[in-house]
């Protein structure tokens, strides 16, 4: 080794030792408290510092930057993009060969879809991992991943991927090691030689998939023991008390982030600690865990992010923020909002809207929320039911309307989509439909109603435009940038046939994307409609996720209006969700404004809206 490779490798290890330092006391005492064992904590020490080394120089370099610029995430031009890499270009290689079309979305950051070792057909959309150091073959190898990211990188793309750490498939090497009887393995997850403990469970743990996969527990003949399986009966939970399963996890956690990796979704967090008698969602020591993680991430790779999967309630999601001091995730899912867009859409009165952005408003602005119309999951209604309990809506009769409503046969609706996990008992269903779909381009595409057509698109692009005004970072999901529709050919494959989900996850049309600059197709209006929308949110600091935000009343009850206010800039954004042209007054309207689309000047005391239109106002 030369004398400048020492300097340079000594000058590394006191990086890493400042960090550990700045982390280790806090860092210590959590693992203490849960776990109490001291060589386990040694071993999570020197293994940090394994990884660490480990990491190329290119990524610590990457690291070096953002510690001295946290912020970086926190800027308007992040725009993500979510696929499954199959689906959006066949394997890694693919997707390689497609971000000059990624680029010209605008996008800096892709969530691949999950894309570690599975079974098929018993995979639930890859979230069932047998392999966390194995790519799925079909997909490519770590070395194309590894190749993935450092193109990703040089374009100024940020790569996420998902850590599925509550869970593993049943074909991993500790579950088939724990199904063979091996203590040590069974010890990683839950076993039970009879019902007597999982009916205790049974008793306070709801249900994930109560139509697709009932229950949580799964009984394994063969082992002659039940295990625990919250979600999918080949997804087996891991048991976060024994400390080996936290190191291991750790380690896979490191090993990924060090391909090159900059934001690790963390899959269906809130369930990775079980306690009898409770829940088992949200409890303390996902906290500690969490906290954990994140001191792990600012000690190996501080240039990644913690994005947590938490779809709760507003007052569950929060505190996976952690605080100032001690935070855990870096971002989390805006889902209140994302699903109370659609409860508007449905019911054309933005009032139950404005009450959530008003609360997600109020929150420190350190906080940073990643918006979305959908995702690949179902959209569940979770909305406020106390506050629609006030203007006389009452839940399960609600969640049928909208559930109608989006089927398309409730309302003045031109939804189209499918229900998801239908619940016997409890009535409650999710849905299922990509945005487009949901706005109607499905239904006048089949009907072939140029009318229909033209106020579809404006609903996309009106829903895009105020999901572009909230703070965070919004994420598209692949194909909705052309006004992809549903795909039913999931009911012809018998692994996917029972799971709806699989209706908008379809294949990217390249096809129709060939249509992005014809101005005349629905791909091209809704593309170049949206890149005019991308262009100003990057051009606009008002954009910045720690801007100003807050709701204006309108006087009128389809009409959202969005105010932002950043270093002198101020803009107001006004969204109607009705299929009626508006004109409304908001006292707010103080001097000139221009509009940002159209270019023209808007008078002061009356704004007209176009059915399902929007307009971006900038104060001159
Ligand atoms: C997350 C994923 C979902 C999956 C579940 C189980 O919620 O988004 O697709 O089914 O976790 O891993």
């Amino acid at each position: 080794m030369g004398k400048e490779e020492k300097t340079k490798q000594a000058e590394e290890e006191s990086v890493f030792q400042n960090r550990l330092a700045r982390h280790h006391d806090e860092l210590r005492w959590l693992y203490m408290e849960l776990y109490g064992n001291d060589s386990m904590f040694a071993e999570l020490c020197f293994q940090l510092n394994r990884f660490y080394q480990e990491r190329n120089r290119e990524l610590k370099a990457r690291d070096l930057d953002r510690e001295k610029n946290r912020g970086w995430y926190k800027t308007n031009d992040m725009l993500g993009m979510m696929f499954y890499i199959d689906n959006f270009a066949g394997n890694m290689k693919g997707v390689e060969s497609r971000l000059d079309y990624i680029e010209q979305c605008n996008v800096n950051y892709v969530h691949l879809m999950p894309f570690l070792d599975t079974t098929e057909g018993r995979s639930d959309g890859g979230y069932a991992v047998s392999d966390f150091r194995k790519v799925k073959e079909k997909l490519g190898s770590m070395e194309d991943l590894e190749s993935l990211t450092a193109s990703c990188h040089k374009r100024g793309i940020n790569v996420c991927m998902d850590f599925v750490m509550n869970h593993t498939s049943e074909d991993h090497e500790w579950a088939r090691k724990a199904r063979q009887g091996d203590g040590e393995y069974m010890s990683r997850y839950f076993f039970y030689r009879t019902y007597d403990e999982p009916a205790l469970y049974e008793r306070t743990v709801p249900q994930v998939f109560p139509t697709t996969a009932p229950g949580n527990f799964t009984w394994l003949e063969d082992a002659g023991h039940y295990v625990m399986t919250s979600f999918y009966p080949y997804q087996w939970d891991l048991n976060y008390r024994n400390p080996r399963v936290f190191n291991e996890m750790m380690y896979n956690f490191l090993y990924l982030a060090n391909r090159g990796i900059d934001i690790i979704r963390i899959d269906a967090v809130p369930y990775i600690w079980k306690e009898l008698n409770t829940s088992c969602r949200n409890l303390p020591q996902v906290h500690t865990i969490v906290r954990m993680m994140r001191m792990i991430s600012e000690i190996v790779c501080p240039g990644v992010l913690l994005l947590g999967e938490v779809v709760m309630e507003p007052e569950k999601v929060v505190p996976y923020f952690g605080t100032v001091e001690k935070p855990e995730c870096h971002m989390l899912y805006n889902v209140t909002t994302m699903a109370t867009t659609w409860h508007t859409v449905a019911t054309r009165d933005v009032r139950l809207l404005k009450r959530q952005l008003d609360i997600v408003n109020s929150l420190p602005r350190e906080y940073v929320f990643l918006n979305y119309l959908r995702c690949h999951d179902d959209i569940g209604w979770g909305l406020d039911y106390g506050a629609l309990m006030r203007e006389g809506m009452e839940e399960r009769s609600h969640k049928q309307y909208l559930n109608d409503y989006f089927q398309g046969r409730a309302g003045e609706s031109n939804s189209r989509g499918e229900l998801y996990n239908a619940d016997p008992v409890t009535g409650d269903a999710r849905f299922c439909g990509t945005t487009a779909s949901m706005c109607g381009v499905e239904k006048a595409g089949a009907e072939q109603d140029p009318g229909a057509m033209e106020r579809a698109v404006r609903l996309v692009l009106m829903l895009h435009a105020y999901m572009f005004m909230q703070s965070g970072i919004p994420v598209l999901y692949s194909g909705d940038e052309i006004g992809q529709i549903n795909d039913y050919a999931y009911r012809e494959d018998p692994d996917k046939a029972a799971d709806s989900r699989y209706i908008h996850r379809g294949p990217m049309n390249w096809r129709l994307a060939e249509n992005i600059r014809n101005g005349d197709t629905v791909e091209g209006k809704i593309f170049q409609g949206l890149s005019r929308l991308e262009q100003i949110r990057k051009a606009e600091k008002v954009f910045m996720t720690d801007a100003d935000a807050w709701t204006i009343e309108t006087h009128d009850q389809s009409v959202l209006c969005i105010g932002r206010y950043f270093e002198g800039e101020k803009m107001i954004g006004l969204f109607n969700f009705s299929e009626w042209e508006k004109t409304v007054q908001i006292d707010e309207m103080d001097g000139d404004y221009v509009e940002l689309i159209s270019g023209g000047k808007t008078e002061p005391d009356s704004v007209r809206i176009p059915a399902y239109g929007f307009c971006y106002l900038k104060k001159k």
